[in-house]
């Protein structure tokens, strides 16, 4: 993965797993901090990821009615808010820890992400919250959404981000790198709470994000900084 903007990230994407190490230690971590993950995610950014959550969702325009799959759901909290604008969500991760957590009611499976067990054009949308930086590779991740999405279809995809202000992006590397670490051990899980906020060194700028997903067949795809660029949205239309 082509990595620009390196100047601006506080940890080196030379020391993260990479390929197939990457996607077990992801699972298995995932499996082990699943039973405390809501808890931790609502005190380490303040409800804020509620909000963008809302965010995405509305972002979708879809038809009432229209199926959604929330792609590396964890425990549903897209799904809870794709039910309450109307939609009819279905729940999709790898790791059986957070899908045995997932209290949305959405219809359920186990699968990767990156091959799908749903028919092409099947989907009139997709999700996806906070999982682009743990996928083994994002291009192919981008050419799935574009296999499953109908033409017109609709994609929402947040992920944490790196603030541009100097000031901010500071603060935000105190706070997850020394910070929210000691309350994930606290609550949860002190190595996988170091690792998340590393994790963000894998994605390539909100640039070039924008470009993967315009040659894997979307168009309109923008790219949004939410709350000064704690997190990010794309979010793109199938092509006809
Ligand atoms: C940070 S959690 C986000 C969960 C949920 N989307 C949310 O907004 O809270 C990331 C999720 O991605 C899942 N995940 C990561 N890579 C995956 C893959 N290749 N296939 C399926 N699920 C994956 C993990 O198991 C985990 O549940």
């Amino acid at each position: 993965m082509v990595r620009r903007d390196a100047a601006h990230r506080p940890w080196d994407v030379d020391e993260l797993p990479t390929g197939a190490t990457k996607a077990s230690a992801v699972r298995d971590m995932f499996d082990a901090i699943a039973p405390r993950y809501d808890v931790v995610n609502r005190i380490m950014t303040f409800r804020l990821d509620v909000k963008w959550r809302r965010r995405a969702v509305r972002s979708l325009h879809l038809a009432e009615g229209s199926l959604v799959g929330d792609l590396a759901s964890g425990t549903g909290d897209l799904c809870k808010e794709l039910s309450r604008s109307g939609y009819v969500p279905l729940s999709f991760d790898f790791s059986l820890g957070m899908l045995r957590g997932d209290t949305s009611g959405a219809p359920r499976a186990q699968a990767d992400i990156l091959t799908l067990p749903v028919a092409a054009s099947a989907l009139d949308g997709v999700t996806c919250g906070f999982a682009l930086r743990n996928v083994v590779d994002l291009t192919a991740f981008f050419a799935e959404l574009s296999r499953v999405v109908r033409p017109g279809g609709r994609i929402a995809l947040l992920d944490v981000g790196i603030p541009r202000n100097p000031v901010v992006r500071w603060g935000n590397s105190v706070y997850f790198g020394r910070i929210v670490p000691r309350i994930g051990a606290l609550l949860s899980d002190g190595p996988a709470y170091s690792y998340l906020p590393r994790s963000v060194a894998y994605l390539p700028s909100g640039d070039e994000m924008v470009d993967m997903l315009r040659q894997c067949g979307f168009s309109d795809a923008s790219h949004t900084n939410l709350s000064g660029g704690l997190t990010q949205l794309l979010v793109a239309t199938r092509r006809a």
